[in-house]
């Protein structure tokens, strides 16, 4: 076996797709990461090489905190299918702009075209801004999930039953037949994601994959059991990814001096403008455990709290954060980067064969 090769229970990659200008931090430091098409493209394919297995489109309608510019989910992952052969890319989905039935039609056929390489992430709305500019109405912080929940509920009735009917308070349909129904089956993965007790319990009831922001072991140990132990009693099987700006160098001093300067050049107008939107949209969950609840300014300068997770030092350091997170229930790590294309490629050669390795050597322990 290949040190890259993954076995059943490998622990998966996925990387932040750059759809956004800016990168993945509110700074102004020198990135040689581009939104471009043409940059994505080639960041694809040294992906897939390198090992990762899925890619993560962001979907932001409107400009704001540092991401000036940005294409489109959808349309951008089908552009990244068509470019790569292996890699599984998935396009971020708002409930409010877009219909259930719109995104299964639209998901259905991206699915024939790249060979069942499509899947989706339900986010359900922290920027407020954004909804009143297209003038959607804002929903309380719970009742954005169950609408999520809805959502979910329809695009998997539509994409596994004939004749669908469902009754509920933000979606109707009435006998309706998709054909042709996707090529993987049950459906193509649904992801969905945050860290209220709200996202938790759709993670645990209706989504095939739960997301979350960047964080402690011992902090996602307690989200993942809650999500877990629910998810068993409603018999539902659910896997966890975490968020992590990875900043992988030879030796450690490297590693840390790039993150003091990532943080140095910090857009601080714009990292207390996301901070605010981002609160105020985390305080709003009843139990005010929403995804940035506790984030410090420096926590802020990356989008999803990716400097928490501290994959920040050397491969071997990294690689053995990589198993404890593992430990702890976690089965994908969602990462960011400064300079995607070099630093995915190192990430390829240096830590996931590191990581592949201490895996085994687990493996080797419990057997
Ligand atoms: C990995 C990940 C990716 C996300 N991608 C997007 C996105 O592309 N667009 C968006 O509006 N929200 C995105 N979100 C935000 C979530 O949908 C959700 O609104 C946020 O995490 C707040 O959740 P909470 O209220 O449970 O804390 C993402 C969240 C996570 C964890």
């Amino acid at each position: 076996m290949s040190q890259n090769h993954s076995h059943d229970d490998a622990v998966k990659f996925a990387y932040w797709v750059p759809n956004v200008s800016g990168g993945l931090v509110v700074s102004t430091i020198e990135q040689r990461t581009d939104w471009s098409l043409e940059y994505n493209q080639k960041l694809a394919l040294t992906a897939e090489k390198a090992g990762f297995e899925y890619a993560l489109s962001q979907i932001r309608f409107t400009a704001g905190y540092g991401a000036e510019y940005q294409h489109e989910s959808v349309s951008f992952s089908q552009a990244l299918l068509h470019a790569t052969t292996k890699l599984k890319v998935l396009a971020a989905i708002l409930p409010g702009p877009w219909h259930p039935a719109v995104v299964a039609k639209q998901i259905a056929t991206i699915d024939h075209i790249s060979n069942g390489r499509i899947g989706i992430n339900v986010v359900s709305g922290w920027f407020k801004g954004e909804f009143t500019a297209l003038g959607e109405p804002w929903l309380e912080h719970d009742e954005r999930y169950r609408r999520s929940h809805e959502f979910i509920q329809a695009l998997k009735g539509i994409w596994t039953q004939d004749n669908f009917t469902f009754k509920g308070d933000f979606y109707r349909f009435n006998n309706y037949t998709l054909s042709p129904k996707p090529v993987q089956k049950p459906h193509p993965e649904i992801f969905q994601g945050g860290s209220s007790r709200a996202a938790r319990d759709n993670a645990a009831s209706v989504s095939d994959w739960y997301f979350t922001n960047g964080n402690t072991p011992e902090n996602l140990k307690a989200q993942i059991d809650d999500i877990q132990t629910k998810a068993a009693k409603n018999n539902h099987k659910v896997r966890i990814g975490v968020n992590a700006f990875v900043i992988a160098r030879d030796t450690e001093e490297e590693a840390k001096a790039v993150l003091a300067d990532i943080i140095k050049h910090a857009h601080v107008e714009a990292v207390h403008a996301f901070g605010d939107a981002v609160k105020q949209a985390g305080k709003a969950s009843p139990e005010g455990e929403g995804n940035w609840a506790k984030s410090s300014f420096e926590d802020l300068v990356q989008y999803n709290d990716g400097f928490r997770t501290n994959l920040i030092g050397t491969p071997q350091q990294i690689a053995e954060r990589i198993v404890e997170l593992k430990s702890v229930g976690v089965d994908l790590v969602l990462t960011g980067f400064l300079h995607f294309i070099e630093e995915v490629e190192y990430f390829g050669k240096r830590v996931l064969p590191l990581v592949r390795e201490l895996e085994l050597k687990q493996q080797a322990k419990v057997a």
